[in-house]
């Protein structure tokens, strides 16, 4: 892997990346969709590699899967499906292109992998990772079989294929509840995310829910405190926080819901004024499209999301470096688990 200078050096010599008023112009249409947060300045600077990338894009018969943590620039100015992880590993089944390009973290490009064996998954940035992912294995798993014998596993996608392929099901933050009150057992093993299992605990308490100890670095810093201040001091916000935080952060929400339920959510609502308890690029992404609604108050930014940068994708589809790649007996294990959860959730929702 060359690194960044040796990379802007090689990108240089094959696009014009100049910060370029003209390429800005030409591709206004996309920056309409995000002129409320983003300078026709830095739109300038952007708007070389966005046309770069999506000339790139058609010669390689290639999409991009983005997650809505994306930077408005990827979000908006080169996916061609955007969406929780629900929704990218459902899109990742469907795509006919030979070559997927995921921006987001490691563990969404293994799913659409995995999904979707015969393509080519690039992920621009290999160390693009996530704190969930990191805090279980296998062994994880193996250990919390031998504490609860006969518990069935429900194993957040936010983890590696070894350890999807060690549980029974999976889940995403969008059908957690909904998996584990359709599980015929009493006692239900949720790993790794403890906050995520404490609040399905307190939505489905006919289960005895029992957890790991791991949690997202971005939601865990969000406390109760500073979202009551909040509300003392601008009542007439909606505080709408991911499933990902504390419970007691989660109870002082109007609402809790997957990156696209939050969506959903301000977009059915249209508050005046809107607290996303989640990472930074939510807001930026949605507000020019919801141009009523002020988004307001603190919000924690991802370190492994936000290594996913224009150069980084332009890079991939150039050099068609970073190819995730799965064994093939690790990757049946998981896809089962995550195809039970897909067809599960949907069978639960029809
Ligand atoms: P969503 O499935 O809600 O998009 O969550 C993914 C994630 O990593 C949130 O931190
Ligand atoms: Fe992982 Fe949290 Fe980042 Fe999502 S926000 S990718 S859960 S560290």
């Amino acid at each position: 892997m060359l690194d960044q200078t040796a990379i802007a050096e090689t990108l240089g010599a094959h696009y014009d990346l100049a910060p370029s008023p003209e390429a800005a112009e030409r591709q206004s249409d996309i920056y309409a969709r995000m002129s409320r947060v983003l300078s026709p300045a830095d739109w300038a600077i952007h708007a070389p590699y966005v046309e770069a990338i999506n000339r790139l894009k058609a010669e390689r018969n290639a999409v991009i899967l983005a997650h809505n943590y994306m930077t408005p620039d990827i979000y908006h100015g080169i996916a061609d499906v955007v969406g929780d992880s629900l929704q990218l590993a459902i899109e990742a089944t469907k795509v006919e292109a030979d070559v997927i390009v995921q921006c987001g973290v490691h563990f969404m490009a293994e799913t659409s992998k995995i999904l979707n064996p015969s393509k080519t998954v690039l992920i621009p940035d290999m160390e693009a990772g996530c704190s969930l992912a990191e805090s279980i294995t296998p062994e994880g798993i193996a250990e919390m079989r031998r504490r609860y014998p006969g518990a069935p596993v429900v194993t957040y996608v936010n983890t590696s294929a070894e350890v999807k392929a060690a549980s029974d099901i999976c889940c995403t933050s969008s059908n957690a509840a909904q998996i584990v009150a359709g599980l015929d057992a009493e006692t239900v093993i949720m790993t790794p995310d403890k906050y995520l299992a404490q609040n399905v605990a307190r939505q489905v308490p006919q289960k005895n829910i029992v957890w790991y100890d791991g949690s997202c670095i971005v939601h865990e810093r969000f406390t109760a405190q500073e979202l009551k201040d909040f509300r003392d001091w601008q009542p007439d916000t909606r505080i709408i926080a991911h499933p990902e935080c504390p419970p007691d952060v989660v109870a002082e929400a109007d609402f809790s819901g997957s990156t696209s339920g939050i969506i959903d959510y301000v977009t059915r609502e249209q508050p005046e004024k809107a607290l996303l308890v989640t990472e930074c690029s939510m807001a930026s992404n949605i507000s020019d499209a919801l141009p009523g609604i002020e988004f307001v108050g603190p919000c924690n930014m991802c370190p492994y999301m936000k290594k996913i940068t224009l150069e980084k994708v332009l890079w991939s589809l150039h050099s068609m470096e970073g190819a995730v790649e799965v064994d093939a007996q690790v990757a049946e294990g998981a896809r089962q688990a995550v195809q039970r959860m897909i067809d599960m959730s949907r069978r639960l929702s029809a």
